[in-house]
């Protein structure tokens, strides 16, 4: 049989098949097939490479060494929190985010703790040369100018050089910059970004370094080349917000050590990025009093209650067609959040036009914000300010009932720890409560009941 020197990719799922195919069998995407050179594999068992052959074994798990496993602190704690507690030894992580939104200068300043720290680093620019490095440490401060450093987009160089450092810790920024010689396509192609990032994954499995990566993201906001890049990582970290902002968050979509969906809170500032302790206080530090169309929520992030501001603004539509737009949130929720309103409480939003905001940049899609998009909405459109002690929470179903949130509690003692005292909650989550909040909590059935006490004056709310 002859050799196939070529194989086609899926660029959505990493699918693998020796002939262009319309059509992916396994994901169905269409047109996302491109040709690249196959892996060489040795077909005899003698061993592949320079590598010698020795057969596999097995081991009880009982055997199995762990001490290698021992985190490193990152010297960043809300970094840390989102790896589940550190940097593992010989882990491979991809960072993605929007260009600019810190991701070099998150890298740098771990880089520099660990140096600072007695730990060997390397970090890698494919992107910059060493005098723009030099000048993004310098803004971070004196710590940053011990980090070894190299520019470098050659991977072959760049491993004979991980061999000399040998170091602990690996930056590559970015894998979309990186190639091997012998693979024949441009970089930041499917098949260099697979290969560059295979022999990266080997280098941090074989010697326990532990090796990120940055990836640059696609305007569909995941991370450009191969979604087979995020399955061959241990975890995917992805930094969220508005670049003319300066909050960022930084979110694990998948972690082999820890929990996902735990996110951890930053502020760019002229210093690099500086963590959030208190994110509520602060991404609710800009609200503005007695404005109609804000709302107040409570989302869980992980662990952590969050309180976000939701904005909200109607206005009557000027062409036929009423548009919605949202920003943070799922523009098919809004949709149906509006047609909900409209059919079970009555508002006639037909001629509206609905712009929907989460202040700082967060990208939220529990369904326990449902309320307070409701009640946003509900407070432009009848220009009706919301309290400011008021704050709502719970899942809308499609008869416009309100369904049971997870984690209650915890939302409702957040809410009151930042001084929110008219808390209104799914009826079913009511009993949940424990006595001394029970006071501040207002449980209601229905989003039409949730309306009506926007609607209230002020000292009717109250009881
Ligand atoms: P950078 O880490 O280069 O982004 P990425 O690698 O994700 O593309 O961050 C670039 C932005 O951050 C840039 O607009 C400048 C800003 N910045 C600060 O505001 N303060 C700082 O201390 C640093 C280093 C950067
Ligand atoms: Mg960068």
């Amino acid at each position: 049989m002859t050799k196939r020197s070529v194989a086609f990719f899926c660029k959505e799922c990493g699918y693998e098949s020796p002939k262009w195919l319309g059509q992916c069998p396994a994901c169905k995407a269409w047109n996302s097939f491109s040709e690249a050179p196959e892996a060489v594999r040795s077909k005899t068992d003698k061993g592949r490479g320079d590598r010698p052959y020795s057969p596999l074994k097995a081991v009880p798990l009982s055997d199995v060494n762990m001490e290698s496993h021992e985190r490193m602190p990152s010297g960043i704690q809300e970094l840390d929190r989102v790896l589940g507690g550190g940097i593992v030894p010989g882990s491979f992580v991809l960072v993605g985010g929007d260009p600019g939104i810190g991701k070099s200068t998150i890298l740098l300043q771990v880089s520099a703790h660990l140096t600072a720290t007695g730990r060997r680093v390397l970090y890698i620019s494919g992107e910059e040369s060493l005098e723009q490095i030099k000048m993004r440490a310098n803004r971070l401060g004196k710590e940053a100018g011990d980090v070894r450093t190299a520019s470098e987009t050659d991977l072959d160089r760049i491993e004979k050089l991980i061999e000399e450092e040998k170091p602990e810790f690996v930056v590559i920024d970015s894998i979309q910059t990186m190639f091997r010689e012998d693979v024949d396509a441009a970089p930041g192609s499917i098949s260099q970004v697979r290969e560059s990032a295979n022999a990266l994954l080997q280098i941090a499995k074989q010697n326990g370094i532990s090796v990120f990566i940055i990836g640059h993201v696609t305007k569909e906001g995941t991370v450009a080349g191969p979604r087979m890049l995020e399955h061959m990582v241990d975890t995917v970290l992805y930094f969220e917000g508005d670049r003319s902002e300066s909050y960022r968050v930084i979110r694990a979509v998948k972690n082999r050590f820890g929990a996902t969906n735990e996110v951890g809170v930053f502020e760019m500032t002229g210093k690099g990025l500086k963590e959030v302790p208190n994110p509520s206080e602060y991404l609710l530090s800009g609200r503005p009093e007695n404005a109609s169309g804000s709302a107040v929520t409570c989302v869980m992030e992980g662990t952590r209650p969050i309180l976000l501001e939701i904005q909200a603004l109607v206005t009557r539509t000027s062409f036929g067609l009423p548009r919605r737009t949202g920003v943070g949130i799922d523009v098919n929720r809004l949709n149906l959040l509006l047609a909900v309103m409209s059919k079970r409480a009555a508002l006639s939003l037909a001629e509206y036009d609905v712009y929907l905001n989460l202040t700082g940049g967060m990208k939220v899609t529990e369904p326990a914000m449902d309320l307070s998009i409701i009640m946003a909405i509900a407070s432009g459109y009848y220009d009706l300010p919301i309290d400011k002690e008021t704050i709502a929470f719970g899942e809308v179903g499609l008869t416009g009932e309100l369904r049971g949130v997870s984690q209650c509690f915890y939302r409702v003692k957040e809410a009151y720890k930042l001084g929110y005292r008219r808390i209104i909650i799914p009826y079913a989550n009511a009993r949940s409560i424990e006595k001394e909040y029970r006071s501040v909590c207002m449980p209601v059935h229905s989003i039409r009941e949730a309306i009506k006490l926007l609607q209230l004056p002020k000292e009717e709310q109250k009881t």
